[in-house]
């Protein structure tokens, strides 16, 4: 595990070049032996380190740390509203009786714009969506963007793991507050997926797919995912967290650990592309999700199930569904409805599924 001395040994090691071990250890305060300690822990992390006797470290794939200033900046450029770093909102209090006019109808009206987005990137944490619902107990995360550098425990749906790698991957989770509930917020994850499947063709990443319910492939292998999770009351209103991982540049060891075929964005990329900009990528797929989640507090999921389609991979295709309780369903993907169920069509009849994993049939 990372510990925020190896963080500073890492932005040491930023720029690429090689470092004495005497060097580093002066510069963060540490032995050489305990800097060596902390490499070997940073290469566990699945950075890639050279070590040359007489020359130092090195990190053969020098990765840009995240840096919040750089965020902001591209955050406006893209047309957001950036909250002033610290800024700290209280927990919404309940209605008090002045504010409800005639027979108890609010006089409020609802604000659907988008906030002021509050920006904060840490090296390390359990998991970006875990801490924001830890926040939401204690104060208002509407807006509350938090990255992480490197995740301990970061989780994907379906209970499973999520894997990623310091520096290689974009882990991070944006709180928002709704006034309506679960019922309604049903298709929200599948909007997300648009929102970041655009927000990657805005930065020139193309052929990235969607794969129902909310998984970003290209090329039939995983190179994102999304987790939405709801607190509040079954008709509202509701806190929700929705993560965002990405794989950027994984090792290739990390790849072949991982259980199911995956990507990253340096292979949409293709060879010889410029260096990605994970601040920038950060700040555009914030942005792209933020304007989602605005929009579809007053519209819901139907208007974005027209793009959510178009954006299927397996829109029209034969597939197998593995529903929860590991029953299959095989169909062919007719599209999603507007609470963004999977419609899947057998001859004329059309069945309606909320849950499960699908795969491709061999016609
Ligand atoms: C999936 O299984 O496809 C969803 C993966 C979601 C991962 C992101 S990374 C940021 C946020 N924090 C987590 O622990 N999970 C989500």
């Amino acid at each position: 595990m990372l510990t925020p001395i190896g963080f500073s040994l890492l932005r040491q090691l930023s720029d690429g070049a090689f470092h004495s071990g005497e060097d580093l250890a002066a510069k963060v305060g540490l032995t050489r032996a305990r800097v060596s300690q902390v490499l070997k822990q940073a290469e566990t992390a699945g950075l890639a380190l050279e070590r040359i006797r007489g020359r130092g470290y090195r990190l053969v794939a020098a990765p840009d740390f995240l840096d919040a200033n750089a965020v902001r900046q591209a955050l406006v450029e893209f047309g957001a509203r950036v909250a002033k770093p610290g800024t700290i909102t209280p927990k919404p209090q309940p209605l008090l009786d002045d504010d409800l006019g005639i027979n108890g109808v609010e006089k409020t009206t609802i604000d659907y714009s988008p906030p002021a987005l509050q920006v904060e990137i840490v090296d390390q944490l359990d998991s970006t969506s875990t801490e924001l619902l830890r926040r939401s107990q204690r104060r208002d995360i509407h807006g509350a963007v938090l990255a992480a550098e490197w995740q301990t425990a970061g989780r994907g749906r379906r209970g499973r793991t999520w894997t990623a790698v310091a520096g290689g991957s974009l882990t991070f989770s944006l709180g928002w507050r709704f006034e309506q509930g679960a019922g309604f917020l049903a298709g929200l994850s599948l909007a997300v997926g648009v929102a970041v499947a655009r927000a990657l063709e805005k930065e020139g990443y193309e052929g990235v797919e969607l794969k129902w319910p909310n998984d970003l492939i290209y090329r039939h292998h995983k190179l994102g995912g999304i987790l939405v999770e709801l607190n509040g009351d079954a008709l509202g209103p509701s806190t929700v967290v929705v993560g965002v991982g990405l794989n950027i540049r994984l090792p290739r060891e990390v790849k072949k650990d991982i259980a199911q075929a995956v990507t990253d964005l340096g292979a949409v990329a293709g060879r010889g592309a410029p260096p990605i900009d994970r601040n920038r990528l950060f700040a555009r797929v914030a942005q792209e999700v933020a304007s989602t989640l605005a929009g579809y507090a007053q519209g819901g999921f139907a208007a974005f199930a027209p793009e959510w389609q178009h954006r299927h991979a397996y829109q029209g295709k034969p597939v197998k569904l593995i529903l929860p309780d590991g029953a299959a369903v095989k169909g062919t993907v007719a599209g999603v409805d507007a609470s963004g169920a999977l419609v899947l069509a057998d001859g004329p009849r059309r069945s309606r599924f909320l849950s499960g994993e699908i795969s491709l049939r061999r016609a």
